[in-house]
């Protein structure tokens, strides 16, 4: 083999979530787009807010040198300041423009921070479940992931995660709203786990830094409050991006803020500039950058996705399933019926239902529903979901 062996492994781990996605293109071609009812990718697909597409019209207009040009790797320090301000009212810190780097994307973001900070076989622990890229970001810049179980609640477990933390704990990641479940982390929570972090941090004689992944902050539903947690944890460094609340996912545009307030602010940032350069991003989208430093507050309409949600929530709790309600992002999280969540998903399968398991998420008898899907597709498939959990009660 010629490909390298740590990229063979890595795409064998992944290969069985590659075989829920290439079932539902199967299924799809056999019965058409129409009969099968795709859970599976949380690739948003409500309309960018129209705010959004006059900015991208006006900008799209400028012409001139360098206007499509390289840029400071951390992106226009405009765009920067824009971000800054907009993070110190949702903080209360003090951002400048100096604090924030443009990124590729959340998933960018996480790359350049994980190789600003990681020596080898630095440990990073990650709450389960997470989005499992993590395990990917983690190994591409030779940390070392380690898994720290969340409740039953599906929130942090403090003592679960003062048992991973070691002398080689570099960070932890928080990701709030949650995906895969939905759950939104309560001050009291946040609090919590700035007491942890300050402690141990205080016990191994180095600064153990919370990388806050916030893509979803702004999906939230009901009366329910975003924490932004670098109110709590001053060496947090925030990774966010337009994916989710513009719908900019294939746009490749985020930001890192890091709080100026961190242990050694300044070469953490000017290892991030260096970083975006050489992981080859070099800066991130130039036209996009101009666009949404003009569109900080837009959204596109939370009030669709809770209205999926509250269908979805509402019809399976009816038919018998168990489900810890979401409070953001758009995914659910139910109970498989069955402990075998990979059999259940096959079975949801047969109804032509695409889900994906909780073991893909490192949290086994769940799976996950994303539901960036049109209510007609929520309607239909009810009767499968039905269909499955009847199907299963006896055995
Ligand atoms: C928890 C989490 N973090 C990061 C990302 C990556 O986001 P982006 O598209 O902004 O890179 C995703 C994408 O689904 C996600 O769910």
């Amino acid at each position: 083999m010629s490909i390298s062996k740590n990229i063979e492994n890595s795409i064998k781990k992944s290969s069985w979530i590659r075989k829920m996605f290439e079932t539902g293109v199967r299924l799809k071609k056999e019965f058409g787009e129409d009969k099968i009812n795709d859970f599976s990718l949380g690739n948003p697909d409500l309309i960018s807010p129209q705010e959004f597409n006059s900015v991208l019209n006006e900008e799209a207009q400028t012409s001139g040198s360098f206007v499509h040009g390289y840029m400071p790797n951390g992106g226009y320090l405009s765009t920067r300041q824009a971000v800054a301000e907009y993070l110190n009212q949702e903080t209360g810190q003090n951002y400048s423009a100096q604090n924030i780097i443009m990124s590729v994307g959340a998933a960018g973001g996480l790359n350049v921070i994980l190789k600003s900070l990681l020596n080898p076989d630095d440990e990073v622990i990650v709450i389960a479940p997470y989005f499992v890229e993590y395990d990917f970001y983690i190994t591409n810049h030779g940390g070392k992931k380690i898994i720290a179980d969340s409740t039953c609640d599906l929130l942090p477990d403090l003592k679960e995660i003062e048992a991973k933390i070691t002398t080689k704990t570099k960070a932890l990641i928080i990701n709030t709203p949650n995906n895969p479940t939905g759950k939104i982390y309560s001050k009291e929570i946040l609090q919590e786990l700035s007491d942890l972090l300050t402690r141990k941090s205080k016990d191994i004689g180095s600064t153990i830094y919370l990388l806050s992944d916030e893509p979803y902050k702004k999906i939230i539903y009901d009366n329910n409050q975003y924490h932004s947690p670098v109110k709590f944890y001053k060496n947090t460094i925030i990774i966010s991006s337009f994916s989710k609340d513009l719908s900019l996912a294939g746009e490749r545009i985020g930001y890192i803020g890091i709080n100026p307030q961190i242990k050694d602010a300044e070469s953490i940032i000017n290892a991030a500039t260096f970083c975006t350069r050489i992981l080859g991003f070099v800066n991130a989208p130039a036209l996009m950058q101009r666009v949404v430093a003009r569109v900080l507050s837009a959204n596109v309409d939370i009030s669709k996705y809770q209205q999926r949600r509250d269908l979805l929530y509402n019809s399976l709790i009816d038919i018998g399933y168990k489900i810890n309600k979401p409070e953001g992002a758009f995914y659910l999280f139910p109970e498989s019926p069955i402990e075998d969540d990979v059999a259940f998903v096959r079975i949801l399968q047969e109804k032509f239902i695409l889900t994906t398991p909780g073991s893909g998420f490192h949290r086994k008898g769940h799976f996950r529903i994303s539901y960036c899907v049109e209510n007609k597709v929520i309607e239909r498939s009810i009767d499968g979901f039905r269909k499955a959990f009847q199907e299963v009660q006896n055995k």
